[in-house]
């Protein structure tokens, strides 16, 4: 047994997907575990299985998910690592606004809200590790799912202005931004799926990427090689395919 404190972490829509493996890795690495997410029977069984605490909301009611990560904080004894796997998408071929605002209010407005209270929490203490599940999706706009890629753009801008501000204010927190492309989830809506990889195999990666503080990890390695291709390609070229 380790004679270092047991670290602290939350793990934002964590029923399901990456985010329930990351609960999985995470307490196998000795971490006291928070689950979140909307479905209560699934964080009941997860608590069962997992010994972690659990707390039920939906993000898009940001006062009530600001409310619920303070008091789960205080449940844990205190916050080390917060990770954000929440989110949605849908195709939408039509452009039902509904659907666009959807994935707004949860990816954009709910993100905003928990990613603020997370920075200013670690802010006070110190130090801590922020970690958001963005997507190779948000390098360039996508005709399926258009608030979809937009919204995961505005994460992965905003995580970078954070960390900015971080350095900013001396206020030692570290970001990692992962970009997963595809993977086996019920997130994975596209029907042209390639080196689609295991909730399991992204779950391991992304610890790997938070063990060694990586700012920007693809999810698997060899989308790196795509988001290359998708930066380089020009947009003249792009909207025709
Ligand atoms: N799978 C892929 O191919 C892929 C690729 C790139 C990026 N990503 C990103 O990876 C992240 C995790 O997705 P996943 O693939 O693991 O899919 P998933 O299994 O559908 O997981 C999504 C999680 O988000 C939670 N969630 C969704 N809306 C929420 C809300 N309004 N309030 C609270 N929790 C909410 C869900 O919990 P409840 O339903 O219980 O609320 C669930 O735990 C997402 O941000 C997704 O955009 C996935």
């Amino acid at each position: 047994m380790s004679n270092l404190p047991q670290k602290r972490a939350i793990i934002v829509g964590a029923t399901s997907g990456i985010g329930k493996e990351l609960a999985i890795v995470l307490t196998q690495n000795n971490f006291l575990v928070g689950i979140t997410g909307r479905r209560k029977a699934l964080l009941d069984e997860l608590q069962q299985l997992y010994n972690c605490e659990v707390s039920c909301f939906d993000i898009k009611d940001t006062a009530t998910a600001i409310m619920q990560l303070t008091i789960l904080t205080q449940q844990l004894g205190g916050l080390d690592l917060l990770i954000i796997s929440s989110g949605y998408g849908d195709n939408n071929p039509d452009l039902d606004n509904s659907i666009e605002q959807s994935t707004i209010d949860t990816n954009v407005t709910g993100f905003t809200a928990v990613v603020g209270w997370a920075y200013t929490y670690f802010k006070q203490q110190g130090r801590g590790h922020i970690v958001n599940i963005s997507s190779i999706g948000g390098l360039r706009g996508g005709a399926a799912a258009p608030s979809y890629g937009a919204s995961k753009a505005y994460q992965i801008n905003y995580l970078e202005g954070l960390q900015q501000k971080s350095n900013r204010q001396k206020a030692n927190i570290r970001f990692t931004d992962v970009r997963p492309g595809f993977v086996d989830t019920a997130m994975a809506k596209s029907d042209k799926k390639f080196w689609v990889s295991s909730p399991q195999k992204a779950a391991a990666d992304i610890w790997n990427a938070i063990t060694k503080q990586r700012q920007v990890v693809y999810v698997t390695k060899r989308w790196e090689f795509i988001a290359l291709l998708l930066k380089l390609l020009p947009r003249k070229w792009y909207v025709k395919l």
